[in-house]
């Protein structure tokens, strides 16, 4: 029997905005959480020179598998062999191989309720059962050890995030190290995704390979180097499992571009350019979280890192969907619906990602303003 998949919504928010600009209407993105502003200049200036003197076959590039093994040791004071970094096509087919090496079929996997879209969906497509578990403003919108522990009998797998998508909240070493340990005694193999690794705004995220060496670490081109979509990312596996992984990556999907490896070598070598867009997210981040709470947004996620703000809407709507579509086309301003992230609460929620320009923003918030006062009104509130 063939998985049912749930779609993401903010596609269809996302076409609706193409379609708006199409015929002639100033919009927004933010809907997706991706950079807009491409690989960094060194990268893109040796993807050009490479495209003429590379032949472009099946190639998983031995110099960044370990230069990314050098950044977990300059990073996190980790050391690894880079035979346990598998190149991938981005973190989602990283993801997959993680799955797919750890559990059989039926297996449970415990994960954080709001959570990015794909991790259930991913899950229920290999036939893995999701173990949902909310969790609200008072756990940060994480799961916590005390949580895990409840769960009664214990999962096979859990799928962590820090900084997480929709909210950005980053879970504290003292607790990272307590799942660790927790997993360790109840026999949980952990997933850990760090592809908002290197955007955070106060204490920078630990890696989870810090607590438990035999994690399965996911990364990705797509957010801090600003190379979605060049479809590069990787994933850490355990000394054990490095054939398995090797033999999913090498059926499932061979390897990844040759030109994004070799673009994705210089990007590790652009610090400056990118810690720039770092510097925009943070003024991005500051002005929202000044601006929106007068709008009456005032129960916003704590994003200590990523480049989300997840709102609650709930005084404004409980269909999130619809309001965000309504929000696009009185304004233009293109968000996520929170049902993406949340089947159960995400009626009452939305996401805002900023990963684009100060001034469109700011632009942003003197669109949103007047709305937010509109629908307040329709809603009876002051
Ligand atoms: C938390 C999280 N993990 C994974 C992904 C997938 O990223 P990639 O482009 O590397 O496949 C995303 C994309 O938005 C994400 O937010």
């Amino acid at each position: 029997m063939s998985a049912e998949i749930d779609p993401f919504h903010a596609i269809a928010i996302s076409r609706l905005a193409h379609s708006l600009k199409a015929a002639g209407r100033s919009i927004i993105h933010m809907e997706f959480g991706q950079p807009s502003t491409g690989a960094p200049a060194r990268a893109i200036a040796r993807a050009h020179q490479v495209l003429d003197t590379d032949g472009m076959g099946y190639w998983e590039s031995p110099a960044l598998k370990e230069r990314i093994a050098r950044h977990y040791l300059d990073r996190y004071g980790v050391t690894i062999d880079p035979e346990r970094v598998i190149l991938t096509c981005g973190a989602s087919p990283a993801f997959v191989l993680a799955l797919n090496c750890l559990f059989a079929p039926g297996a449970r996997v415990a994960l954080a309720r709001p959570g990015y879209v794909a991790y259930r969906n991913s899950l229920k497509a290999l036939h893995l059962e999701p173990v949902e578990l909310p969790c609200g403003e008072a756990e940060r919108f994480q799961i916590t050890a005390t949580a895990l522990e409840r769960i009664d009998p214990a999962p096979d797998g859990l799928i962590l995030a820090s900084p997480a998508n929709p909210t950005g909240t980053i879970i504290p070493p003292a607790e990272l190290a307590a799942i660790a340990d927790l997993c360790r005694r109840r026999g949980i193999r952990l997933v850990s995704d760090e592809i908002y690794h290197g955007i955070s705004y106060g204490e920078p995220a630990q890696s989870m390979l810090q607590h438990a060496p035999d994690a399965f670490i996911v990364n990705s081109f797509s957010k801090y180097f600003s190379m979605a979509g060049w479809r590069l990312g990787w994933l850490v596996v355990p000394e054990s499992h490095v054939a398995a992984a090797r033999a999913r990556m090498g059926n499932l999907f061979l390897t990844p571009p040759s030109l994004s490896q070799h673009a994705g070598l210089v990007a590790f070598d652009c610090e400056e350019e990118l810690e720039g867009h770092i510097a925009v997210y943070r003024r991005n981040r500051a002005l929202l979280l000044e601006a929106l709470p007068g709008m009456g947004l005032r129960r916003i996620a704590p994003p200590d890192g990523a480049f989300y703000i997840y709102a609650d809407i709930g005084h404004l709507t409980t269909d999130s969907l619809s309001f965000c579509a309504r929000l696009l086309e009185d304004t233009g301003v293109a968000t996520a619906p929170g049902v993406d992230f949340d089947p159960v609460e995400g009626h009452r929620h939305m996401r805002i990602s900023f990963a684009v320009s100060e001034e469109l923003v700011e632009e942003a918030v003197s669109r949103l303003g007047p709305w937010l006062a509109a629908r307040r009104a329709e809603a009876g509130l002051s």
